[in-house]
């Protein structure tokens, strides 16, 4: 049996009208010291303050004023424009919760002793030329929580004194030349969880005297030579999450002061020779990413190196290091690590230079767990001629480090296939527990059905951007953890079927924005899994036949707005309420029979 859905429009686009009732009448907020008067000098001073017409005129309508702080805050209250009537020698001014939208030129031009403005969660998706033109006194800037997606050449002109702004949780995509010129006196610059790609060049110049630059969890795969050039006092640097397959080698040679640089979880796989040429770092974090090589000299020209993490990266080996002069802690943990004679040379070294080795090893199976600093060098051995013979082919054919990838061999993890010319990928019924890592970077199809991953963690499968095609059926898997795809940009079929899975997290498909074609059949489901879906809004058809789902509830599409097929073959389902499929008007194929 197949029906059709019937299409319900005309609900989308309506918002509620901003209820203007029910507004709380202003307060005037006491210091402690008037709370501890006497009652009569306490109902004086509110009469007297609430019999002063000039003061009343100047805490607006919905804002709570403290005319000896001079604050005044405005918070949640779906304001649609900065109050006009603020009282102009104000000098902290929150406006958090308001639903302002655009920043017009001037916004703030009638008050010109503003120190801290707060602006979060303000639905702002534009910052026009010469906003904040008349705050040459501003030193703290919050618009966090908002939609902003350009950052335009004279956006922050005027802010003269500025010392910190934050700009994290936006949609900022683009940062014009010149955005932050005239922003001398800035310390920190936060620009987390927005949408950069690109760094172009010179996009910081005028930072005269930054400290901290955050441009953490952006989906940054490229910096222009030139995109850090001018930061002459930055002393720490946060890249971590982002989208790097290699060091920035040039764009850092522009750091002069840099001593702290957080590069973890981005999708590098090797790190060659003098990558790292930073004369003042001290600490380098390159945690979580997919290192499988990591050249002994790629750290040469860092002599000031006092810490190097390396935590959960693929290494197997690692050669002793030479460069930093005062190495005193190597983070190794969450490596796969052998305990063989191919570590002794860095056993020794790290002995000998006092180097703390965190960590522990994965094996041969007699060390397996044991921590690195506890197994001295002698016992470092690989046993008899053959085994050693055999070691050594194996460490060949895992550590070889190529310097550069080899343009004629493709990359592959062990115990897989890779085909150069098809772009395929697979580890078909290889009995893998977790998901490998390694695939080239152009790998379009990744096979890897029949395995025993139980639960896919975040983030497996960093650096495969390309892949188009993902097969993960028959591997009993019975979570997904949020983020699990992250990366996968090209991400269009995704195969599921033959699970365990019962309930699926709402951060599942994150970061899979192409995705088109899912399918979850012959799984665990109880309950329709409504929440996971709104992070796909290219969603065209969902697979959930021969599971256990018993109704259908109202809304359970939201978010899937393009979905065209829904297949619920094989369920149990004996109810559906009215409105299950609102958000999904072109949905035209329905399939509800109980079997097939
Ligand atoms: C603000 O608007 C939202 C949605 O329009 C509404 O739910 C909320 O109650 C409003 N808040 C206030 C304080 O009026
Ligand atoms: C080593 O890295 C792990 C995992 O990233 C971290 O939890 C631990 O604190 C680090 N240890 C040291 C001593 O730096």
């Amino acid at each position: 049996m197949a029906c059709y859905a019937q299409q319900e429009k005309g609900l989308r686009g309506l918002r509620d009208p901003v209820s203007s009732a029910l507004w709380i009448v202003h307060l005037v907020e006491m210091s402690p010291m008037e709370c501890t008067a006497p009652l009569w000098a306490v109902v004086a001073l509110l009469l007297l303050f609430s019999a002063t017409p000039a003061y009343s005129s100047k805490c607006p309508k919905f804002c709570i004023c403290d005319n000896i702080q001079l604050t005044v805050a405005c918070i949640g209250k779906n304001l649609t424009e900065v109050p006009p009537t603020i009282n102009e020698i104000t000098v902290k001014l929150d406006l958090r919760g308001n639903d302002i939208q655009e920043l017009p030129t001037g916004a703030f031009a009638h008050t010109p002793y503003l120190t801290h403005l707060s602006l979060q969660r303000c639905n702002i998706r534009r910052v026009r030329e010469g906003a904040f033109r008349s705050l040459g006194r501003l030193v703290f800037l919050n618009l966090a929580n908002n939609n902003i997606e350009i950052l335009y050449q004279e956006s922050f002109d005027g802010l003269t004194s500025l010392k910190q702004l934050l700009i994290d949780h936006n949609r900022v995509e683009e940062i014009q030349p010149g955005a932050f010129s005239q922003l001398g006196f800035l310390n920190l610059l936060s620009l987390t969880h927005n949408q950069l790609v690109y760094m172009p060049n010179m996009a910081f110049q005028g930072l005269q005297n930054i400290k901290w630059l955050r441009l953490s969890h952006n989906s940054l795969n490229n910096l222009a030579t030139e995109a850090f050039a001018g930061l002459f006092t930055l002393t720490r640097l946060s890249l971590d999450h982002n989208e790097l397959q290699f060091f920035p080698t040039q764009p850092m040679t522009r750091l002069p002061e840099l001593t702290r640089l957080d590069m973890g979880y981005n999708p590098m796989t090797y790190l060659g020779e003098e990558t790292v040429a930073m004369p003042k770092l001290t600490h380098l974090f390159l945690d979580h990413m997919s290192l499988q090589d990591f050249s002994h000299i790629s750290l040469a020209l860092a002599p000031r190196l006092t810490y190097l993490d390396l935590s959960h990266n693929q290494l197997r080996v690692l050669q002793p290091l030479s460069g930093p002069q005062k190495l005193a802690r190597l983070n190794l943990s969450g490596n796969q690590i052998l305990c063989n004679c191919y570590l002794r040379p860095l056993r020794e070294w790290s002995i000998k230079e006092r180097v703390r080795l965190v960590g522990a090893c994965a094996g041969p199976p007699h060390f397996s767990g044991e921590s690195l600093e506890s197994v001295h060098p002698p016992e470092l051995r690989c046993q008899s001629q053959e085994a050693m013979l055999k070691a050594e082919l194996e460490e060949q054919s895992r550590v070889t480090p190529p310097p550069t990838p080899k343009p004629n061999r493709v990359k592959c993890p062990t115990n897989c296939d890779c085909e150069r010319e098809t772009y395929h990928s697979s580890c078909e019924n290889r009995g893998h527990t977790k998901v490998p890592r390694g695939f080239s970077p152009d790998t379009r199809l990744l096979d890897l059905r029949g395995n025993h991953f139980h639960y896919i963690p975040g983030n497996s499968f960093p650096g495969v951007t390309e892949v188009v095609s993902l097969h993960l059926q028959r591997c009993k898997i019975h979570e997904i953890e949020g983020s699990a795809f992250n990366g996968m940009k090209s991400l269009v079929y995704l195969y599921l079927s033959e699970n365990d899975l019962s309930s699926l997290s709402p951060d599942a498909f994150k970061g899979v924005p192409q995705l088109t074609y899912l399918h979850l059949e012959r799984n665990k489901f109880t309950q329709f899994p409504k929440a996971a879906f709104k992070l796909l809004p290219n969603l065209l058809a969902l697979h959930l036949e021969h599971n256990s789902i018993t109704r259908l509830e109202q809304s359970i599409l939201s978010g899937a707005e393009k979905l065209r097929g829904l297949y619920l073959t094989g369920n149990v389902i004996h109810s559906v309420a009215p409105k299950a499929f609102v958000p999904a008007p072109d949905l035209d194929t329905l399939h509800l029979d109980p079997t097939s």
